[in-house]
């Protein structure tokens, strides 16, 4: 039998049918600077060990043929961290836009990034870019990190977006609903997450996603990210099958 390629995922056992699964799942990614100083080693550490993560709930979502998995890289209030942490932090992204590419094309994974593109350096940008355009056209899960994002932010955005509209005669304020609005955040397009997964044992939303959580499930676990398993993230998948979702109905 030939060899499998390193990169190539292993085979998953997965119990469950696959309409149990959620469309879309939601992740804050947190905890790795805690991971890191629990062995007396510098929070950037923990951000280098989370790559393995990133990679483990692509790969994973990929094999489940999830529609589409947005984790939370960098959030609008994280710029109050030193600046070293932040140059280690774009660093890595830039890596992560090179080093993954790859993977992302042998996977037939389409990347999206949502949250403000004004406040990254340039170099972090262009590589990210390359790896937009060349997996636009890939038919797989939709991995959507959200850099520089914050709900709050991106909710300003929509509105001064629609306003402008409204101001140059193109749309009526009667015609904003909830579907319209929608159209003007960074996620359009996306379904809604039906499951918001948090490391770190946190139990806040951390300005994530605010608009589109309004019924996702919420499953937290004391794991850091760079310690959350495959076996955790199934836990997680196991657990969201048995909710009973009533979106403010009776079942
Ligand atoms: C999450 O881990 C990653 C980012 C916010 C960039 P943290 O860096 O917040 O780690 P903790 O929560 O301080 O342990
Ligand atoms: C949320 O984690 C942001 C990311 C994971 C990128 P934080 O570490 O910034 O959240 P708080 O400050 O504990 O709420
Ligand atoms: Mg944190």
């Amino acid at each position: 039998m030939p060899e499998r390629p390193a990169s190539a995922p292993q085979p998953l056992t997965w119990d469950l049918p696959s309409a149990a699964l959620p469309r879309h799942i939601a992740m804050i990614m947190d905890g790795n600077g805690r991971w890191a100083q629990r062995q007396g080693r510098p929070r950037i550490e923990g951000h280098r060990h989370g790559v393995r993560t990133v990679r483990m709930v692509s790969e994973t979502c990929t094999q489940l043929g999830i529609d589409a998995v947005t984790l939370y890289c960098l959030s609008s209030e994280n710029w109050k961290r030193p600046p070293e942490e932040l140059d280690f932090l774009m660093h890595l992204l830039e890596q992560y836009m090179i080093e993954e590419r790859r993977l992302i094309m042998e996977q037939g994974i389409r990347l999206k990034v949502i949250g403000r593109r004004d406040r990254l350096p340039a170099s972090v940008l262009a590589e990210m870019n390359k790896t937009l355009a060349m997996s636009r056209e890939n038919p797989g899960t939709q991995l959507v990190l959200a850099i520089d994002y914050g709900g709050r932010d991106e909710i300003v955005r929509a509105v001064r977006e629609l306003g402008g509209e409204i101001a140059r005669g193109q749309l009526a304020p009667e015609d904003i609903d909830e579907a319209r609005f929608a159209e003007a955040l960074d996620t359009r397009g996306l379904p809604e997450p039906d499951l918001l997964i948090r490391t770190g044992g946190d139990m806040r939303i951390s300005n994530y996603l605010l608009w589109q959580i309004s019924y996702a499930e919420l499953w937290v676990t004391e794991a850091c990210w760079p310690e959350f398993t495959q076996e955790g993230f199934l836990q997680a998948l196991r657990d969201f099958a048995t909710r009973d979702r009533r979106f403010g109905g009776l079942n």
